[in-house]
């Protein structure tokens, strides 16, 4: 092969993608293959972390063989930033907030173009820019728009639509691949052997490194796993949403050695503990204020469910918040949360999670403590459950 150092990131990871995780570039490099080099990349930014700095630096593998994706403990959830979660801070702040997460370790970072029809994309696009070298973003695909304008009632993963949503995400993010390109919702009009059959063709093509799926179920994984390996699952899972281990999913993902994304792992905020029966969630950009369990009556309700969390990390010296996310940690080696914030000290306090260890008992007894207390309100709204796959 020609020894060509300024070869460019996509043909990079293209190559790696083909052949996976042993490609050689250069005898004389010592066989360093894309994986390993951003692996190294993420191993350097951990080691200059300074002692003390509120940090995630661990790393952890989501997926299995081809399909291995190596990135930090915890992601970050950038929907927030400027979609769907009420006020948010300046561009200058948020971006500036985004640079605090890479300078703390993160490596994943999560957007899609559903979040404000490209909006949260090309925010995430200016943030990172410069620092692509060894972070990842992960974009999705599968809602219909129609002129921009979402058509809640139907999902589109024709292959045509996958490859303009993957073309458009790397524009707006201003990289040559994507991380993770994961299907955002089941199209029902669309078999998932397609849609596994056109993101192969994507890694191939070196335009995305991995793909994955949210919110399906385990026949529709163990289908995809077949036609492409999956990487990572990305559905909503915490403390007060189990379905996951009681559907198969988790089952099935530790069985094919698929990673798992649990998306909203904070409840939507929820159990970070500041929200109560008088929050008011801005209507023109939240969707908390259509669902069944942020209405405050629900809220006022689902409040013990907080305090178990306040009471159980009182006597630990740590904050509800990191409660729910170092539950999400210490549940399974191959979970990476994602939770959002537009706040330096709350992603702070979030990456601090990471360092907490719960024994299994400690996890029993939390466990036991917030089961025992029923969740009132659905998580969402009849329509946007019907798009769930039980
Ligand atoms: N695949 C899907 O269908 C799907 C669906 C929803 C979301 N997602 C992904 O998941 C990510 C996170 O989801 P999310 O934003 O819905 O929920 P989340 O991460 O559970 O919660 C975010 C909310 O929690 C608050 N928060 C964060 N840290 C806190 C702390 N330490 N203490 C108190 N409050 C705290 C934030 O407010 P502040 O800004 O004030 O900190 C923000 O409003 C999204 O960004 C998106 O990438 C995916």
């Amino acid at each position: 092969m020609k020894k060509n150092m300024d070869m460019s990131r996509r043909g990079f990871l293209k190559m790696a993608a083909m052949t996976g995780t042993a490609m050689c570039i250069e005898p004389a490099l010592n066989k360093v293959t894309a994986a390993e080099k951003a692996l190294n990349g993420q191993r350097q930014a951990t080691n200059n972390i300074p002692a003390g700095m509120a940090a995630v630096r661990t790393q952890r593998t989501l997926g299995s063989g081809k399909a291995a994706f190596t990135v930090s403990a915890m992601g970050y959830g950038c929907m927030g930033l400027n979609h769907n979660r009420s006020q948010h801070p300046s561009e200058d702040k948020e971006i500036a907030l985004v640079h605090e997460a890479v300078e703390r370790g993160v490596t994943l970072f999560d957007t899609a173009e559903s979040y404000g029809y490209h909006v949260n994309e090309k925010l995430v696009g200016k943030a990172l820019k410069g620092h692509t070298g060894h972070v990842f973003v992960s974009s999705k695909f599968g809602h219909k728009f129609v002129n921009g304008v979402q058509v809640k009632t139907e999902e589109d993963s024709t292959p045509a639509n996958i490859r303009r949503v993957c073309e458009n995400s790397l524009h707006n993010l201003g990289v040559e691949t994507l991380g993770i390109f994961y299907q955002h919702r089941i199209d029902p009009n669309t078999p998932i052997e397609v849609v596994a059959e056109t993101c192969g063709e994507l890694i191939k093509e070196g335009k995305i490194l991995h793909w994955g799926m949210c919110e399906v179920n385990a026949d529709t994984i163990r289908r995809a796993h077949k036609i492409c390996p999956v990487t990572a699952i990305q559905s909503e899972y915490h403390l007060m949403h189990r379905t996951v281990e009681t559907n198969s999913v988790l089952a099935a993902c530790e069985e094919l050695g698929i990673g798992f994304v649990p998306y909203s792992p904070l409840n939507r905020g929820f159990l970070g503990g500041l929200i109560n029966e008088y929050t008011r969630f801005d209507t023109t950009n939240d969707n908390r204020h259509t669902l069944p369990r942020f209405q405050p009556e629900a809220i006022r309700a689902n409040t013990r469910i907080v305090e178990v969390l306040n009471a159980f990390g009182r006597t630990r010296g740590i904050t509800p918040a990191q409660v729910a996310l170092a539950w999400l940690i210490n549940k399974r080696p191959y979970i990476v949360p994602i939770p959002g914030t537009t706040k330096l000290s709350h992603l702070e306090e979030n990456l601090r999670a990471c360092d907490i260890t719960f024994t299994a008992e400690e996890m029993d007894e939390l466990e036991k403590a917030v089961t025992a207390i029923p969740v009132v309100g659905s998580r969402y709204d009849k329509l946007q459950e019907s798009k769930i796959q039980k």
